[in-house]
């Protein structure tokens, strides 16, 4: 018999977890400390009926696991110093931003319906394609369609409005679609994706939408640890991804009413803790007057708060 002391990653390692409580977590789908150390306490608690203070310690433990290699802070930054930004077509999301939409992590742009998110995403699919000083990464682009919304005709109206029509066929060429039909189908999409990022010099990934399928085949409560888990391995794929490659990812997401919100906007993205963590930076996008939309960072490790102003024209995304 596999001596489980020996294997690291071995969820009977963790604190508080004898045989039973990894079983238990095993059966409800947790059979990684990846897995586990990005749950929240209340969902652990909730997934295997322990206390949340057990749950808290176990979390604790796997995250501490997890930190085990290091990197001196001038790689990091030597890293960091490579990141491409890929400009949204208007300088106030630009700027809010931190300079556009960065390489080497994943952004999330999350509202209502016709807030601009499928918009934002067709813009991008022309702008990463752009030299350096255009605000692009000369790069091309794969989307990742679940909802049958992307557009090439509407490509063509944006390309029009920056005079760059002459070379549409180029640019349409240049974007690698595929139409997801399932959570599966989305997650295996990803799986083919490594010899075409190379071999066409993806500089971005789009996901429009992340929790479409992810929301509608699991329903009810009994399904949701299921559900958040292999969400989770979607996301860490999709970040590995980003970093190897220094890509930009950038996803769209739904948003979902808060009912014991009583100030403020009471929409708020759906994906729970596992999306939330995921998310290198979250915009939340709202309607204003006629073309106008107001972008938000919901959360971000180095952008300040702040809001701003664009507008959906026939061009494209413009300053509002
Ligand atoms: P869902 O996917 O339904 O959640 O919405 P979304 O946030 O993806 O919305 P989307 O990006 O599709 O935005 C739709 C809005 O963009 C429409 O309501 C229009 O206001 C605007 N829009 C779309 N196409 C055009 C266009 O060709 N010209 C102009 N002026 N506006 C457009
Ligand atoms: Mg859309």
């Amino acid at each position: 018999m596999q001596n489980l002391e020996n294997d690291e990653n071995h969820l009977i390692n963790l604190p508080r977890v004898g045989p039973a409580i990894a079983k238990r977590l095993e059966e409800a789908g947790y059979s990684t400390v990846e897995a586990i150390a990005v749950l929240s306490p209340k969902e652990l608690a909730a997934a295997c009926e322990i206390g949340e203070a057990t749950a808290e310690k176990i979390i604790l433990g796997a995250r501490e696991q997890l930190d085990i290699g290091f990197e001196s802070g001038l790689q990091v930054l030597e890293r960091r110093l490579s990141i491409g930004k890929i400009s949204t077509g208007s300088k106030n999301l630009d700027e809010l931003l931190g300079g556009g939409v960065e390489t080497l992590g994943m952004t999330e742009f999350a509202g209502e319906f016709r807030t601009g998110k499928t918009q934002i995403c067709h813009q991008l699919c022309v702008m990463t394609q752009l030299p350096e000083d255009e605000g692009g990464l000369n790069g091309s682009v794969v989307y990742i369609d679940t909802e049958g919304t992307f557009r090439p005709e509407r490509l063509l109206q944006i390309l029009r409005g920056r005079g760059l029509e002459k070379n549409r066929e180029k640019f349409l060429e240049n974007i690698l679609y595929a139409r997801a039909y399932n959570s599966d189908h989305q997650m295996l999409i990803c799986d083919q994706l490594s010899d075409k990022i190379v071999k066409n010099n993806v500089k971005l990934i789009i996901v429009d939408s992340i929790m479409g399928y992810f929301r509608s085949e699991y329903i009810g409560r009994g399904t949701l640890a299921e559900r958040q888990q292999k969400l989770n391995k979607h996301l860490h794929q999709l970040l590995r991804i980003a970093d190897v490659y220094n890509l930009a990812v950038v996803i769209c997401n739904q948003v979902m009413a808060r009912p014991d919100m009583f100030f403020g906007d009471p929409n708020t993205p759906i994906g729970g803790n596992v999306l939330a963590h995921a998310s290198t930076t979250r915009v939340f996008l709202r309607k204003s007057k006629a073309e106008r939309r107001i972008a938000r960072i919901l959360d971000s490790p180095m952008l300040p708060e702040g809001e701003a102003v664009f507008r959906i024209t026939e061009e494209g995304i413009a300053d509002g």
